[in-house]
């Protein structure tokens, strides 16, 4: 199974702000709601507080609490980046997405086959971020929207799933 990372990020590198996404690009959330649609979502618990489960997606929270359960049936509550890959293997899917938030990305970076980074012309000072993707990372593609660019990337050497 392929893990994929879907992130829009402001060119100072944050992703967000006291628990919010402070901006509005309604071209970025059609693109990223297709890319994902269908996926198994792994997301951290704060980012899952202030969102609506993804409904046509199993859902898979991460969180350190063992004992937080869910009352939404595509909702699973897991406790290590091991039990969200295999929970989402064992849907059948092809590909896990990692949505965020900035804790979530960075746990599952060394092990992302491909992050698809939307670049925002924003300068936002957060206190959630995502790393520039240099040395074992290539550029795939470049998909030109009209207020910003997406720059898909390939990790050359991602770690193996047996040492998540
Ligand atoms: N721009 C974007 O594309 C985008 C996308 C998503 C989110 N965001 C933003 O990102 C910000 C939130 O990021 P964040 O870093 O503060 O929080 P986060 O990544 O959403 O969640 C962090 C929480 O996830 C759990 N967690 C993380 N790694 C874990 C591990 N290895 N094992 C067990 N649990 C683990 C912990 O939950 P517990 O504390 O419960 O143990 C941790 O406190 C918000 O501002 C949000 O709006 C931006």
């Amino acid at each position: 199974m392929e893990i994929q990372a879907v992130v829009a990020v402001a060119r100072t590198g944050a992703v967000g702000r006291d628990g919010q996404v402070p901006w509005e690009y309604p071209e970025d959330f059609r693109q990223y709601k297709e890319r994902v649609r269908g996926t198994p979502v792994v997301v951290g618990r704060s980012t899952f507080e202030m969102m609506d489960p993804i409904d046509d997606s199993e859902n898979f929270v991460l969180t350190s609490d063992t004992t937080r359960t869910a009352d939404h049936e595509r909702v699973t509550f897991v406790n290590s980046r091991r039990e969200a890959v295999e929970r989402a293997a064992a849907t059948g899917a092809d590909t896990l997405s990692v949505i965020g938030g900035g804790g979530v990305y960075r746990t599952f970076l060394p092990f992302t086959d491909r992050a698809f980074v939307s670049e925002l012309p924003e300068h936002l000072e957060g206190d959630a971020d995502f790393p520039y993707l240099g040395a074992g990372w290539r550029v795939a593609e470049r998909h030109s929207y009209d207020r910003f660019t997406l720059v898909e990337w390939v990790n050359e050497e991602p770690k193996p799933h047996s040492e998540l």
